[in-house]
């Protein structure tokens, strides 16, 4: 396959790096705006070929597909003119700016039958995966909160706010782990350093069936920390992203309300104390498995794990984050997603096809 990926600044070179250890690959070329990015990729690997205007990558029929690694506010525009002539799209999360952008590209790769793909780079984490299967199987019994923090001393942006840096992980972790779509959004978050930018926000998920999740997102705080509470009524969850061995820990801990009393000084909650389990979970670079499921996306013709409606979905929880934020944190409806009915067709490669819109 012969890919492109256009956008070499921070993290660009990570999956110019996978995509180069691909055995799928006969020919990358790297794009990027900035010359000295070219040269540094180019001492880097130098089998990859480099190039500063991706409106040429348009032009190769040979292309098969683009990963784009740029700033936020160009993902759409990109995107848009590769699916529109028939090449295969791979975007760094967050999907695009916009709902409405976003949708326009689902639709349309819809349309062309091409493979429209998001960088919800933990979805393809050992420990996500486990996460998953645990609350699945009812372990931790009925789902009460989760709560994330995801913290540390910048990399400030200037396009986006804290929210749309960092939250996207969260919620994409949070859609995947359960499933379902929350109904509406809080946030509320302070811009110290840059006016309109906040650099530290909670973003509240609330869902219609009693669940809620807490995301707190900072570009200010002292110490790295990414973790992931989930509290259920019967054991509680804890990842922490950060530690290199036991990443999963799961308490058999919990709250008890006595059936009945009669006094009120007969009331007691009752607390449990039980042990503390941590899962074996496998070990390798979820990039890799990422940038791999991308190609055989695109080899098999299939619908990848985090598709353009994954990232719409994402986009939508924050744009209506990005409302509340305005509105001093109150609650704001994520638009479209609850009514809007996709009816699947499958046109026999394994892409999921959209049918009808509402
Ligand atoms: N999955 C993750 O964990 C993760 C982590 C960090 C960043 N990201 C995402 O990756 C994307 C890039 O973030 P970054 O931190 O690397 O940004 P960055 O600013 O460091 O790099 C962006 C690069 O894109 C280049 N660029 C801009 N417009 C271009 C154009 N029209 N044509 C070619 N090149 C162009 C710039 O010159 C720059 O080198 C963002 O969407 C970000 O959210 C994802």
């Amino acid at each position: 396959m012969k890919i492109a990926v256009i956008g070499c600044g921070y993290w660009g070179p990570n999956l110019i790096r996978n995509f180069v250890q691909s055995h799928k690959i006969q020919e990358l070329i790297c794009c990027d705006l900035d010359p000295n990015r070219l040269e540094r990729m180019k001492n880097l690997y130098p089998s990859v070929e480099v190039l500063s205007d991706y409106k040429k990558l348009i032009e190769m029929p040979d292309l098969d597909g683009v990963a784009i690694a740029t700033p936020v506010k160009t993902h759409y525009p990109i995107a848009k003119e590769f699916l529109a002539q028939g090449k295969h799209v791979f975007i760094e999360k967050p999907l695009t700016h916009s709902h409405d952008t976003a949708l326009e590209l689902v639709k349309l790769a819809e349309e062309k039958e091409k493979v429209l793909m998001v960088g919800h780079t933990f979805e393809y984490t050992a420990a996500v995966n486990k996460i998953k299967s645990i609350v699945e199987n009812g372990e931790l019994g009925k789902i009460l909160y989760i709560s994330c923090i995801r913290a540390n001393l910048g990399l400030f942006q200037s396009d986006i706010n804290v929210v749309w840096d960092l939250a996207p992980h969260d919620i994409s972790i949070i859609l995947y782990i359960f499933g379902i779509t929350p109904i509406s959004v809080n946030s509320q978050g302070k811009a110290h350093f840059k006016d309109g930018i906040e650099d530290v926000a909670t973003t509240t998920l609330n869902y219609d069936n009693g669940v809620i999740a807490f995301i707190h997102s900072s570009w200010l705080d002292p110490n790295k920390i990414r973790r992931t509470t989930v509290v259920g009524s019967r054991r509680m969850l804890v990842y922490d992203d950060i530690e290199p061995q036991e990443k999963i820990k799961i308490y058999d801990k919990g709250v008890e309300v006595p059936p009945y009393y009669d006094t009120f000084a007969e009331f007691q909650f009752s607390y449990r104390y039980g042990d503390i389990h941590s899962p074996r979970i496998e070990d390798y670079e979820p990039l890799k498995k990422e940038c791999e499921h991308f190609l055989a996306c695109i080899q098999k013709g299939a619908c990848p794990l985090s598709d353009g409606y994954s990232g719409l979905r994402v986009v939508s929880i924050l744009e209506a984050a990005s409302r509340s934020l305005q509105l001093g944190g109150r609650s704001v409806a994520i638009q479209g997603l609850k009514s809007m009915k996709r009816k699947f067709k499958n046109n026999g490669n394994g892409f999921l096809m959209a049918s009808s819109w509402k």
